[in-house]
């Protein structure tokens, strides 16, 4: 798909459809929504009256031969109350229109953004928006490959008085689209395509491409670094574990500047182990490895983003399996920290590979920490698929993360990390154990869990469990991964 900036005037492009928005209680129809209006001999102001065209949000009202456009349709979409709306609504905005026309045979499409929106920060949104609704998972089929493509997209009536940082904003857009294809790409991956090792490989791919350091760790050289948690969930399986680091060090680094580490969780499949999970829905543990494709993607992104300040990802790869050699209930491991963990339950693995991922993040020399991992169940309790969950201390670095988190158009929302909760994994023989004991806040004891091993580093969690995949289509995105997180990273690490 071709995304581009034309400055001819929208009316006279040719396309299959023009895509604009209208607000809710629009009743007087204004800007360009009047002057196609006119254009149009009325015809819009008609669809108000009828009520059929009301801007609630994400309503679909497509015109075809509209009078006065060069475009063959015209497809509105309704954005909302004014006041509700902001620049980020965009994203859905675009990609339900893509959805929508594709679904339709619709192939050269014309974006055309209200007076509101032209700036920058809205084509980076659209194009962000485009892209994602774009991906489709279908690699594995070999009939009734969906031919239908949008090949262009022209965006119409974006300021042109500033034209570089307009091509910059565009240009961000689709990197950080693409990574977060990238991404779900990887997420898509079943357990027998996507093993530890394979997962190396394809990071190896990427880095090389993007001009990244990589570095990975074999069985040999994580048990030398005596990453005794993950070697505990490891062991299980009959592939071996890798630990992958990327690093992005930029051309001019700045003395004294703060290193961001990012860890993200990669069981590429997620049976459980001895404490083995029932077997209906667990096909889906293929998608374990969400919070390490992503910082993958989210290493893609800043290659070519150039951040200011060096960022080094690490991802713990592993299998959880109940093999003869797997760890059991009630085992007691030693993580690379030193700390003593007590193993209540094997399906509680994200944590503990995850500690040896903090932990290693921080000896490479991390001041600034963000994990991202399918860690709990439990979220889903907590927020449903709506929200990220956000643990973080200190209180203002979290804050920080929410900020991009909503320039980036992610929901996240954020979680307690109160003493009291310590109590709860607190074991009887070794430093802490790996579930809560007593009931609820499973999500909550994860964190803090974790905590334990990002000690007095600046942490933020994001517990994707909930959010990384999807079961329903949304209008603007598909079912399956969805590549969460991605953007909200890219955006802190480049706004720090
Ligand atoms: N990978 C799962 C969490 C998960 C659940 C991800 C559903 C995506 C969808 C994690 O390893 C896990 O099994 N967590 C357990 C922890 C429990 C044993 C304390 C859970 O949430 O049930
Ligand atoms: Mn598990
Ligand atoms: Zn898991």
């Amino acid at each position: 798909m071709q995304i581009q900036l034309d400055t001819q005037p929208y009316a006279s492009i040719q396309a299959d459809a023009l895509v604009t928005y209208v607000f809710d209680q629009e009743n007087k129809l204004d800007g360009v929504l009047a002057e196609i209006d006119r254009a149009a001999d009325g015809h819009l102001a008609s669809l108000v009256a009828g009520g059929e065209l009301s801007g609630k949000p994400l309503e679909l009202v497509l015109v075809h031969f509209p009078g006065g456009l060069a475009a063959q349709r015209l497809l509105l979409v309704g954005a909302g109350k004014p006041a509700k709306f902001a620049t980020s609504d965009l994203r859905k905005i675009a990609g339900t229109a893509l959805r929508y026309l594709k679904s339709r045979g619709a192939k050269k499409l014309v974006f055309l953004p209200r007076e509101g929106e032209r700036g920058p920060e809205a084509a980076q949104a659209v194009v962000e928006g485009l892209l994602a609704a774009d991906f489709e998972s279908d690699k594995y089929r070999t009939e009734e490959k969906n031919s239908k493509e949008i090949q262009s997209v022209s965006l119409a009536g974006f300021h042109s008085g500033l034209g570089t940082n307009l091509a910059a904003a565009i240009e961000q857009g689709r990197v950080i689209g693409e990574a977060q294809t990238f991404a779900r790409d990887l997420i898509n991956e079943p357990s027998n395509r996507l093993t530890p090792r394979m997962l190396a490989e394809r990071a190896e791919a990427m880095a090389r491409e993007a001009g990244l350091t990589i570095d990975i760790l074999d069985e040999r050289k994580i048990a030398e670094l005596k990453m005794g948690a993950l070697i505990g969930v490891a062991q299980g399986s009959a592939e071996p574990p890798r630990v992958i680091v990327v690093r992005y060090t930029p051309e001019n680094p700045r003395p004294g500047a703060p290193v961001l580490g990012l860890v993200g969780k990669a069981i590429t499949f997620d049976t459980g182990g001895i404490s083995i999970k029932p077997a209906a829905n667990m096909e889906k543990m293929k998608y374990d490895m969400g919070g390490g494709a992503t910082m993958l993607g989210v290493m893609r992104a800043l290659a070519a983003l150039k951040p200011a300040i060096p960022v080094i990802a690490v991802i713990p790869a592993t299998e959880n399996m109940p093999g003869g050699k797997a760890q059991k209930p009630g085992d007691v491991v030693v993580a690379m920290s030193g700390k003593t963990i007590e193993v209540i339950n094997t399906d509680a693995e994200g944590r503990l590979i995850l500690a040896d991922g903090l932990c290693y993040a921080r000896r490479l020399g991390a001041t600034h920490l963000v994990d991202a991992a399918t860690l709990t169940g439990a979220i889903e309790v907590a927020l449903a698929n709506v929200n990220v969950g956000a643990f973080g201390t200190p209180r203002e670095y979290l804050d920080k993360f929410l900020e991009s988190a909503r320039a980036a158009g992610e929901k996240m929302w954020p979680m307690p990390l109160d003493d009291e909760y310590e109590e709860m994994i607190k074991s009887t023989i070794a430093d802490i154990r790996n579930t809560g004991s007593g009931k609820g806040g499973g999500a909550v004891t994860a964190a803090w869990f974790l905590k334990e091993f990002a000690e007095d580093t600046p942490w933020v969690h994001l517990d994707i469990a909930a959010t990384c995949w999807v079961d329903e289509g949304r209008l603007w995105l598909a079912k399956g991964p969805t590549g969460v997180a991605l953007r909200s990273i890219v955006d802190f690490a480049l706004k720090m």
